[in-house]
């Protein structure tokens, strides 16, 4: 029997999401359901996210999506122990959606509400998957962000390195409409590099080899944009050549800088049994990425591990399960918490 039972929404970006999550006596996790309705196709013809059009989708599918979240789960409202909901960072208009949601629900059956930054929810997915114990490295890398951090423990993060520009899943975005590839940008740049030559444009790699950790992306778009421009009119080759040169240029970047961090992170803990490093956000999705963080992790004596995708990615069982750890350390919010656009961890 479960002891403890989550619902945890998402809101904050354009992905209407919600998931029941549970732990037994034993203490372990499960995800009972998890259930994510996707805006892309709302948004694909503006060629990325238009906040006031996503929280109207959001308003219309808010309760469906909390009801299929329930009815998977095989469970009523009244079973649950509390309600847990984003309140950052994101869009303002969606994150009121999903935390006046979850508010009305705590309200009404008399439950604890956990208000749950976004980010929380991507960094402590490694405990649901598998079980991890702190502290581990996380790299985050979304459409949103780009980041490398320390987990240390529950509300102790500590960040390694961000990008001072573009976040990678942007710059893929960038890459993609500016040679003319469909929204989201990420999947379509694999898929036109694949048997593309990443050698034929020779593109920057920002900030490789420096002892901070930041990652920087405008100038490798900017050098695409030329390279495109130079090469224009583009055949399918080219595109596939200049797909396949910049992703070889991100990969490249990418490990040095989670290279780097791994070896600082083996330094600053050297008696862990099995060191860590998790990756999050829908850029792990890419192939070519993942091979190359498991070859530095490798490299450092750590262990990758990849959550499967629908976890990788924005979903409601990791905001549920930031919210157990904070409801079990009795880290509860009052109806009255306020959303924030911005909110680092
Ligand atoms: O985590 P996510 O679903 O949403 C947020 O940004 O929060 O990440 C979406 C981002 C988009 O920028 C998308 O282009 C990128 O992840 N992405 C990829 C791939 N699949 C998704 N980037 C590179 N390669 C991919 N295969
Ligand atoms: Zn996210």
């Amino acid at each position: 029997m479960t002891d403890t039972l989550i619902l945890g929404i998402e809101t904050s970006c354009d992905e209407t999401a919600a998931a029941v999550i549970g732990r037994d006596a034993a203490g372990r996790a499960r995800i009972l359901s998890n259930v994510v309705r996707s805006q892309v196709d709302e948004h694909a013809a503006y060629g990325g996210v238009v906040p006031e059009l996503a929280a109207r989708a959001h308003v219309e599918a808010i309760d469906a999506i909390v009801a299929a979240a329930l009815g998977e789960a095989g469970i009523a409202p009244r079973d649950l122990s509390a309600i847990t909901a984003t309140i950052g960072p994101g869009l303002v208009g969606g994150l009121l959606v999903g935390a006046s949601t979850g508010k009305a629900m705590a309200l009404g059956l008399g439950r604890p509400f956990v208000g749950v930054n976004h980010l929380e929810g991507h960094a402590l997915t490694p405990r649901l998957t598998d079980a991890v114990d702190y502290p581990f490295l996380l790299l985050l890398v979304s459409g949103g962000h780009t980041q490398i951090l320390l987990v240390e423990g529950l509300g102790r993060y500590h960040r390694w390195g961000t990008t001072i520009d573009d976040a990678l899943g942007e710059a893929f975005d960038k890459a993609a409409k500016l040679l003319s590839l469909p929204h989201p940008g990420g999947p379509n740049v694999e898929r036109a590099a694949e048997g593309g030559d990443p050698r034929r444009f020779p593109l920057p790699r920002p900030l490789k080899g420096e002892a901070r950790l930041d990652f920087s992306f405008s100038g490798l778009k900017t050098a695409l944009r030329q390279a495109a421009s130079a090469a224009a009119p583009l055949s399918e080759r080219d595109v596939s050549d200049l797909c396949a040169s910049f992703q070889a240029a991100a990969v490249d970047v990418l490990a040095d800088r989670v290279g780097r961090a791994c070896r600082r992170f083996r330094e600053a803990f050297p008696d862990l049994a099995e060191p860590v490093i998790a990756v999050a956000g829908g850029v792990a999705a890419n192939r070519s990425i993942r091979a190359s963080l498991e070859a530095e992790a490798a490299r450092a004596g750590m262990r990758l591990i990849a959550p499967p995708l629908s976890l990788c990615t924005d979903n409601g069982a990791m905001i549920a399960y930031a919210g157990l750890e904070r409801l079990e350390a009795g880290m509860t919010d009052p109806l009255d918490v306020a959303v924030r656009s911005r909110w680092p961890l």
